[in-house]
């Protein structure tokens, strides 16, 4: 593990990592995927996949490719000679709450392990229990893959809710290629510091007493299904709803801009945020009750009728 401060700053280090770990053969690039989000720090936003990041800020930190997500073949075609890695967010949470399948998450390790590529996942949103999961791709492939067939990435940055709400991110790396950044060629003044990791120490006590993984799990399950019963009712208003634990999407039709849908919930009491044109993207609490997740469905649900009346 590396502690750091941000999950901007966790990926930077996976970045730093695959450039270190292709240096002697001379690869550098990183593919990532169209509609990713992967921080606002200069390699952060060449990495992101989505251009309203990028704008102004050329030129761009060099070797990041973008290819469409949840396509294997897309990621086959973009490697090269160059390649080094590959990086994805197993759920994508800015780009929409866009789920990585079991197929593409089993395709991309066997693509790595041919091509000797390393497989990096952005858990800074999805990680840390919100999909009921300790890391997101773990519960993609909780039905897909036996116990006899483990699964991991080679490195993994953390952040957001790893502590909780107090700045702090961190990065994990494969045994295997632990040594790749060795002493001295990484660092943080304020990462890992006691104070920060006695937070995350504490946010994992509170997570594990209170059974919250299983409550993301339990809340989330009851807002998808509650969510997708609106969307039934009122399809000409909601295109789809989406989601795994409590990262939850409401995509709306394209007419119903996110922004502005967003600052009506807003107006209601409902915080929210939006993901892409048309996307309304609900995180709450880990520790969100019944009556709350019912008391929020009230105002989207009332909200949605609204809409409809209007069209
Ligand atoms: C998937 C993902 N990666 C990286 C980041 C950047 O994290 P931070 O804002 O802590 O730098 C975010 C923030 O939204 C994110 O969602």
């Amino acid at each position: 593990m590396f502690f750091c401060n941000s999950g901007a700053e966790a990926n930077e280090g996976l970045f730093k990592l695959a450039r270190k770990f292709g240096h002697d053969d001379g690869r550098y690039e990183i593919i990532t995927t169209v509609d990713s989000f992967h921080g606002r720090t200069l390699a952060g936003i060449a990495a992101t996949g989505q251009e309203k990041v990028k704008k102004g800020f050329e030129p761009a930190v060099a070797g990041f490719k973008q290819v469409p997500f949840n396509d294997l073949d897309a990621i086959r075609r973009a490697i090269t000679p160059k390649t080094a890695a590959i990086l994805i967010e197993p759920v994508q949470g800015e780009g929409g709450i866009t789920i990585a399948t079991p197929e593409y998450l089993i395709g991309l390790r066997r693509l790595c392990d041919e091509q000797n590529l390393l497989l990096l996942f952005d858990e800074v949103q999805a990680g840390h229990f919100r999909t009921g999961k300790f890391q997101s791709w773990q519960r993609i492939l909780e039905r897909a893959i036996g116990v006899n067939r483990p699964y991991l990435p080679d490195a993994v940055s953390m952040a957001k809710s790893l502590g909780g709400g107090f700045p702090t991110g961190a990065f994990w790396v494969r045994d295997k290629f632990a040594n790749v950044l060795s002493a001295g060629t990484h660092a943080s003044t304020f990462g890992g510091t006691p104070l920060a990791c006695a937070v995350a120490l504490k946010i994992f006590d509170v997570i594990e007493c209170e059974n919250l993984a299983g409550n993301a799990r339990d809340m989330g399950d009851f807002l998808l299904r509650e969510l997708q019963k609106v969307q039934q009712r009122f399809p000409k208003v909601v295109k789809i709803v989406r989601g795994l634990g409590l990262m939850i999407g409401i995509e709306f039709q394209p007419q119903f801009k996110a922004v502005e849908i967003v600052k009506e919930l807003h107006q209601r009491n409902l915080l929210t945020v939006p993901a892409g044109n048309s996307v309304a993207r609900l995180l709450p609490a880990l520790n969100l009750s019944r009556g709350e997740a019912e008391e929020g469905l009230r105002i989207i649900e009332k909200l949605v009728v609204d809409l409809a009346d209007k069209e």
